[in-house]
């Protein structure tokens, strides 16, 4: 949720260039607007427009600068326009800002008496404006007044014509610097420097940073200098292009197994360190929000089927306002793709707060959430950039499966993770054969669409129906299929269809009820299965995709394949562009 970036190079050089790339790299952050601000000749000079970065393109031909910021706006407070765009200006000063000020409006109150306007409606122009009234000549003197006045999330950037350096602060929202060979970045992530520095260092909350040509002085809350570690900036230009798909959506799609097989090699790094973080648990909680949570409630089954450890899933912003029991020998598992989520970083705060161990599964080693954490399982599916998950969400069904198997005792070249190794195959022969586009058109012209199944085939519904309704715009529940006649069958018309997932054989007559009680009232139907029986019972009444036999534990990695192919062509069916869904951004930092 909005990404900035930022540059800074030495005499007759050009930022602009590095922060527009930069920016169209972190567009899955927020695409409502953009902007770039630079220190030019002539003093800053500032460009920002409504909509997707590209819309800048025309506007930044002749605009040249050795500094410059940028951002790309997934808008909070104040609908998407220009104005609204960030950077924002106050007197000489520029700003990007990432994150919520909690006490914007009653610092905008005080400084309207105080004779101050403004032009927007955000809560970041609160900022610039200020930051101009502490500025005398220093940026990072203004920036440590300024933020002393914030309550809430921010990274930020500021900029003014009369010093040449960035001055940066963070706080809750992430920010790297990035060391290039003749400059300097500073971004909210990684994608932004790919191609252009190898090594980066990630800021701590309370962290500030001047940056010039020739460095980072980095800075802790207390003022105290510090060195932040240089690591290897793990996003690479040729794995972040389209490799020749429409979309980013179904070029991850296709890295499922990719994502499945990496995620599976990576565990033994940490296979031991588990077993001792588990050792003595009683109670597992698993928390995360979206399609993450959507893992953890197939990681719950896995939990208590294979080690026999009672387990709750939360939504992580329920799980933070629930008053949680948690007692000695409680592992709370916090899954994030980003590990950067607003709710999932505060639960697990929250839970180690209380005496718990937290476990993250995560996509992303340097983030919020794996400094937290006791221990990260690695999920190893690379960058992800459409905002929809697809192979986050198998790596991380993988992840939570390896995890269960070393709680149990099971080792990772046990039976079980044997049958873990056959699926990145059986995903790929899924994605190849899986014939969906007779559902996606029955879906595309439907009013609504419910995704129903008993155990883990409800586990994947909820997800299923999640990835619909994010990139299709379709309305869409998704529920445990016993639940059908309990409220759901009301809204059963010629104009719903259904769909059944089925690929537990021991359930599968059960859930052919659901679909008969749902053609009984002139509803469309569909089944995805890999049960013979059921093709065979419904044949020419139902719509059928067919999925391959598996192990019943893994068929959640072959039915999200099925599931994720459905929204996609569903959503292209309807010319939605999946990758940027509209009012969603991919990593939701701000509560
Ligand atoms: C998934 O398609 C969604 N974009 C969303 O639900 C996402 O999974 C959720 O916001 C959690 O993100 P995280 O995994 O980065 O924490």
């Amino acid at each position: 949720m909005c990404g900035i970036a930022g540059c800074i190079c030495g005499k007759g050089g050009n930022a602009v260039p590095d922060v527009y790339e930069g920016l169209k790299r972190l567009e899955y952050r927020g695409y409502d607007s953009a902007g770039i601000a630079a220190v030019t000749d002539d003093g800053v000079t500032v460009v920002k427009k409504r909509g997707v970065v590209e819309k800048l393109f025309p506007h930044i031909g002749g605009m040249k600068g050795e500094i410059a910021i940028a951002h790309t706006r997934w808008a909070t407070h104040g609908k998407p326009s220009d104005t609204n765009a960030h950077p924002h200006v106050s007197g000489g000063i520029c700003l990007v800002h990432n994150g919520i000020i909690e006490n914007y409006c009653e610092l905008k109150e005080k400084l309207s008496r105080e004779g101050e306007t403004f032009l927007s409606e955000t809560d970041s122009e609160v900022i610039a404006v200020l930051f101009k009234r502490n500025y005398s000549g220093s940026l990072t003197a203004a920036l440590i007044k300024t933020v002393k006045e914030l309550k809430g999330s921010y990274a930020l950037m500021v900029i003014c014509k009369e010093e040449h350096k960035i001055a940066v602060a963070k706080y809750k929202s992430p920010l790297i610097i990035g060391y290039g060979k003749d400059r300097i970045y500073c971004a909210s992530d990684e994608p932004a420097l790919a191609g252009k520095c190898s090594e980066i260092s990630v800021l701590e909350d309370g962290d500030f940073a001047l940056l010039s040509e020739d460095g980072a002085e980095i800075f802790d809350s207390r003022l105290r200098p510090v060195a932040r570690k240089k690591q290897p900036n793990r996003a690479v230009s040729a794995e972040l292009s389209l490799g020749g798909y429409p979309h980013y959506m179904l070029k991850e799609l296709h890295e499922v197994p990719a994502s499945v097989k990496n995620t599976f090699s990576a565990f033994s790094g940490v296979e031991s360190e588990i077993v001792k973080t588990f050792s003595g648990v009683k109670r597992i909680i698993v928390t995360g929000c979206g399609t993450a949570y959507h893992a953890g409630l197939v990681g719950k089954r896995y939990f208590e089927s294979f080690a026999g450890i009672p387990t709750d899933a939360e939504t992580a912003g329920e799980f933070r306002y629930s008053e949680p029991v948690i007692t000695d020998g409680t592992v709370v598992v916090a899954i994030s793709q980003s590990g950067e989520t607003a709710d999932t970083v505060e639960a697990a705060r929250l839970a180690l707060s209380r005496g718990a161990k937290v476990v993250a599964v995560t996509n992303s080693p340097y983030s919020a959430l794996t400094r937290l954490a006791c221990v990260t399982v690695p999920v190893a599916a690379g960058a992800e950039i459409c905002v929809a998950a697809t192979k986050s969400y198998t790596g991380q069904i993988a992840a939570l499966y390896l995890t269960a198997l070393a709680v149990a005792g099971e080792t990772a070249d046990g039976e079980r993770a044997a049958r873990l190794a056959d699926m990145p195959a059986l995903c790929a022969k899924t994605i190849e054969n899986v014939n969906v586009s007779s559902l996606a058109h029955m879906c595309a012209k439907s009013k609504g669409v419910y995704f129903m199944g008993r155990d883990l085939d409800y586990a994947v519904a909820r997800e299923g129906s999640l990835k619909l309704k994010e990139v299709s715009y379709i309305p869409s529940e998704g529920y445990p299929a016993g639940e059908l006649k309990h409220g759901t069958l009301a809204l059963i018309s010629p104009k719903t269809v259904s769909v059944v997932i089925i690929t537990d054989k021991a359930l599968a007559e059960k859930s052919v009820n659901a679909v008969e009680q749902v053609l009984a009232r002139k509803g469309k139907a569909a089944v995805i299965t890999n049960v013979d029986d059921v093709e065979d019972d419904l044949k020419g009444r139902a719509e059928i995709v067919r999925l391959p036999r598996c192990d019943k534990f893994l068929a959640p990695l072959a039915a999200a394949v099925a599931v994720q192919e459905l929204a996609y062509r569903t959503a292209v069916k309807l010319r939605r562009n999946p990758d940027k869904p509209r009012n969603l951004a991919k990593s939701v930092t701000v509560e």
